[in-house]
């Protein structure tokens, strides 16, 4: 078992989270289980799933396979749109609670504002309810952009524990980072390599990763963390889960940062795409 886990940010909720989780998106079955495993030897102990990933079992087993104490464990799961509205939520978030195979989850998102007819705001208040019985421990967002959080937090006074949204270095999102960040609202990353579609290559991360002896994807992860955003990387390698969670022990100086944050294209990334209605 790794020795250095993640250190972990503070919630508004009163809970901690460690400042990186596992991504198990695409894997399924047991695929999906044996990677938790592995992913928890390399040291992680946050694991992100969602109802629309068609793998919580999969998730479920992976923690019953790692032997760790379920208090030892910070699991994340979402709500999908199609349950969000009309009381749906109760029966959705039990249906994941039993593939997971948990009588709690640590954090339950909103994965998409579902804007059409504001279905998001009910659900939101929702979920607030379930968190108060005990079945979730902070309630948070996903994909949520200024307008939508302003929406929940009129309707409920009450600002979700995560914002989990698509940052990397090509898409910095400085704004909707920095208003999220003026709240007590903390960002978490997902895609945050980009799923290795190039940015990983590029001279910038290349300079800087070799000469701190890090890989690039290694650079891009704390590039995150140094903006105090919590990066959710996947990998179906063991060796690259390990050096994945391995990026607490070096920084990047101001200079590698603002050479990081100029790879930024202004890219609106997945944030408008229709992908959400299936989520
Ligand atoms: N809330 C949302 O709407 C939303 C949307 C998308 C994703 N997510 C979550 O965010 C997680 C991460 O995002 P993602 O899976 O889209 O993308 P990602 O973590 O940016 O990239 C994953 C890809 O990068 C490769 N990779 C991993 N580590 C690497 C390294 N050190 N060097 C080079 N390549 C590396 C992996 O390949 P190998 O497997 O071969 O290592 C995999 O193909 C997902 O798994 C999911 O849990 C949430």
């Amino acid at each position: 078992m790794a020795a250095n886990l993640a250190p972990t940010v503070l919630l508004n909720t009163g809970f901690s989270m460690p400042r990186t989780g596992f991504g198990t998106w695409p894997l399924r079955g047991d695929d999906c289980a044996s990677a938790v495993v592995s992913a928890i030897d390399a040291g992680y102990r946050s694991i992100d799933t969602a109802a629309a990933y068609h793998n919580e079992d999969g998730v479920g087993l992976g923690l019953k396979n790692s032997g760790l104490a379920r208090e030892e464990l910070f699991v994340t799961t979402k709500l999908r749109g199609q349950s969000q509205g009309g009381g749906r939520a109760r029966e959705a978030l039990l249906t994941s609670l039993d593939k997971l195979g948990l009588d709690y989850v640590d954090l339950y998102l909103i994965h998409w504002p579902n804007p059409s007819v504001d279905l998001y705001v009910e659900a939101y208040a929702e979920l607030l309810e379930l968190a108060d019985e005990g079945l979730i421990r902070s309630v948070g967002v996903s994909n949520f952009k200024q307008e939508h959080l302003k929406k929940i937090v009129d309707a409920t006074g009450i600002e979700p524990a995560v914002d989990q949204i698509q940052v990397s270095p090509t898409i910095g999102r400085k704004a909707l980072v920095a208003d999220i960040q003026r709240s007590s609202t903390v960002v978490v990353a997902w895609s945050p390599l980009e799923r290795n579609s190039g940015v990983l290559q590029s001279p910038t991360l290349t300079t800087i990763a070799d000469r701190l002896k890090v890989s690039t994807g290694q650079v891009a992860l704390r590039w995150l963390v140094e903006r105090d955003i919590v990066p959710i990387p996947h990998s179906g390698n063991p060796e690259r889960q390990k050096q994945n969670a391995d990026i607490f022990d070096f920084e990047l100086s101001k200079s590698d940062m603002t050479a990081i944050d100029a790879l930024d294209s202004d890219a609106e990334g997945e944030l408008d795409s229709a992908t959400h209605i299936e989520m």
